[in-house]
Parts: structure tokens; C-alpha cells; sequence
């Protein structure tokens, strides 16, 4: 590939008023934004140990009180793209968050979506849409675009979960805003019972249900029992995969970011293939050993990772006696939909 001149080739008053006009020459930022083959990707592999954050996330506690804090969060950010910029990866926001005994974070509802992936606690719950979600470990909890949501805590530890938000991409397109509300009204109802079970689905008078987020709570008791039955059907399947869809259509549960579990079966060594989305993981049981590029992090429970896209990422079950399992956000969504998405194996 060929050299191209560069703007001090240029002449100064030739660039000034190009300047001046509102105007600027391509061909000396032509190959930077258009990389041969691999594209720049300021995502790097970071890796955030739980048992290592955890006290500074309580200390918080301490610090802020919730008026304060209205979302008391550690965003785990990415060096790579400037830890103010409070980024994972390009289209992935990762922030903890506490709840303490007895507190409530108030009702509000906002354009970028939101999952919620429950770390340590028991107690707490969140209300989404009027719908009253317990948060467990290991529960997934969707609050997406639009839907009203707060959270409260009738426990007696704190509770800590990971929020998992499109919060980067939706604020780069200049939509990202929030507006405050009223405590919800809590209605009769758990759309985690209603859907999937046993293949059916809520239906009245012959009409499916037509709510664009028909499942809002996710256990981690039916995503594990799934993926260990799933192992023990295949013993000789390699990859032990479930995705989080919306029960009615069959589709990813959000329209930017996809969410997955995956089991690892004792000792496993698992290459996951480089394909163009950043991804997240995260241990929900067990430890795992995460390589990429040419980080090697050993994770145990609770601890988050992540890694750019374009990259093979190789997991490997440190437990020679138990599986792991592992909970991933990836952008693949947002790249199918814009015609990007790549497998390069
Ligand atoms: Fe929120």
C-alpha cells in the first residue's frame, strides 16, 4: 500500500483556508480510518478482579449516600479508550453498582438499554415496567429502551450487580437522555414464569403477547440447569452456548447488545473464534483462565473481562473437577444490523 502525502506537505496558507471554509483534505487521514484488513480498535484486553474492587464499591457506600449518587456505580472503563470516556469497548458500557440495606434508587427510564447481571446479595429487587424482579446471583434483568425502572433493597447485605448498557454507541449518536419519574406501582406478574417454559407462550384469546421486551427477568437457576442439560445431551459438543432471546420472536432480548452463557466442562480449553465484535466476559461460577492477544487473566467468581473485537479469545476452565460458567455481552447485534459482523474462525 502505497504512502499518501501528508498534511505538512501541504502549504500553511493552503491549509488555513481550507480551515476557514470549513474543509479538510482526505488523503492524509485516508489510511487511518481506513486500515488495511484490521481495523484500529482502541479496545484492549483489561480484566477487573472483583475481590479487588469490591471494598472501593462499599466504600462508596460510605462515601455517597444515595441522594448523591442516584446510581452509586465503579464503571469498569477501558484504558484503552480513555477511562474518563467510561467505555468497555466501543458500543459497551460495565458499571457496578451497590444497593445497601433499606435504600431505594429512584424510578427513571432512558434511551440506552440496560441489562443488569446479579453479583452477590440477596433481597434486592428491581421494578421494570411495574414488574417486580427478584435479584439473584447469576439472574439476568433486562431493562431496555424506554421502560421504567428503580430499585429497591428489603435485604439485610449489600447487593452488587453488573449493569451492562449500549450506553457508548447510543450517547456517540446524540441520543442519549434519561427522564426522572414517580415511584412505579407494582402490577401482578412475572414474565419469567409466563415465557418459555416447556415451549409455550402467554396467549390470550388466541393474541401472543405484543410487549417488545416480553420477558424481563432472566433466572440463573433455568439458564444453568439448560446449559448442563445441553452438556449432558452432547457429550461430545464442544461448545456448551445459550443465548438470552425474547421468547416471543426468537431474536436477541436487545436490539444492540447480545448476552450469552456458556458452560465449560471440567478442564476445558475453549477457542472462541475472532470475529468483529468486542466482547465481555464474566464469571458467573467457577474460574476460568481468559487469553487474549497476549494478556492471560485468571478469573475467578464475580471477575469481568474484556476483549476487542477481531480477536480469538481462548477460555480455559481452571477447575479439573467442576464446569464454569461464564456470562458474555458481545456488540453482535449492532454489527449484523449494519452488515458488518465477520467470523474470521
Ligand atoms: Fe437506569
Amino acid at each position: 500500500m502505497s504512502e499518501l502525502g501528508k498534511l505538512e506537505d501541504l502549504p500553511l496558507s493552503y491549509r488555513q483556508e481550507l480551515s476557514a471554509l470549513n474543509l479538510v483534505p482526505l488523503w492524509p487521514s485516508l489510511r487511518s480510518v481506513l486500515p488495511p484488513k484490521v481495523p484500529t480498535r482502541q479496545t484492549q484486553a483489561t480484566y477487573w478482579s472483583y475481590e479487588t474492587l469490591r471494598p472501593l464499591l462499599l466504600q462508596a457506600g460510605d462515601l455517597t449516600p444515595m441522594e448523591k449518587a442516584e446510581r452509586r456505580v465503579l464503571v469498569l472503563a477501558n484504558p484503552g479508550h480513555g477511562l474518563e470516556n467510561m467505555k468497555a469497548s466501543a458500543a459497551i458500557y460495565l458499571g457496578m453498582q451497590l444497593l445497601l440495606p433499606g435504600e431505594w434508587a429512584p424510578s427513571h427510564r432512558h434511551t440506552p438499554n440496560a441489562v443488569r447481571m446479579i453479583v452477590e446479595g440477596e433481597g434486592a429487587y428491581t421494578t421494570v415496567d411495574g414488574e417486580k424482579c427478584e435479584m439473584e446471583r447469576g439472574d439476568l434483568i433486562l431493562t431496555p429502551t424506554g421502560l421504567w425502572h428503580e430499585h429497591g433493597h428489603d435485604g439485610t447485605t449489600p447487593v452488587v450487580w453488573l449493569d451492562v448498557l449500549d450506553l457508548p454507541v447510543v450517547f456517540y449518536l446524540e441520543t442519549s437522555y434519561a427522564i426522572e419519574g414517580q415511584r412505579q406501582t407494582i402490577k401482578p406478574g412475572h414474565s419469567d414464569q409466563q415465557n418459555v417454559r416447556s415451549g409455550i407462550a402467554p396467549t390470550r384469546m388466541f393474541e401472543r403477547n405484543s410487549k417488545a421486551y416480553p420477558m424481563l427477568r432472566y433466572p440463573w437457576k433455568d439458564t444453568k440447569s439448560a446449559l448442563i442439560t445441553l452438556a449432558q445431551d452432547d457429550p461430545s459438543q464442544e461448545c456448551v452456548q445459550v443465548t438470552y432471546i425474547n421468547p416471543e420472536t426468537g431474536d436477541d432480548v436487545q436490539n444492540i447488545l447480545g448476552f450469552y452463557a456458556l458452560m465449560l466442562r471440567p478442564g476445558q480449553v475453549l477457542r472462541l473464534p475472532a470475529r468483529s465484535p468486542a466482547q465481555v466476559f464474566h464469571v458467573v461460577e467457577g474460574q476460568v483462565e481468559a487469553q487474549i492477544l497476549n494478556s492471560t487473566f485468571a478469573m475467578r467468581e464475580a471477575d469481568t473481562c474484556c476483549a476487542p473485537g477481531y480477536e480469538a479469545v481462548t477460555l480455559k476452565n481452571l477447575s479439573a473437577h467442576q464446569p464454569s460458567f461464564v456470562f458474555i455481552a458481545d456488540e453482535s447485534p449492532l454489527h449484523r444490523k449494519l452488515g458488518v459482523y465477520e467470523n474470521r474462525g
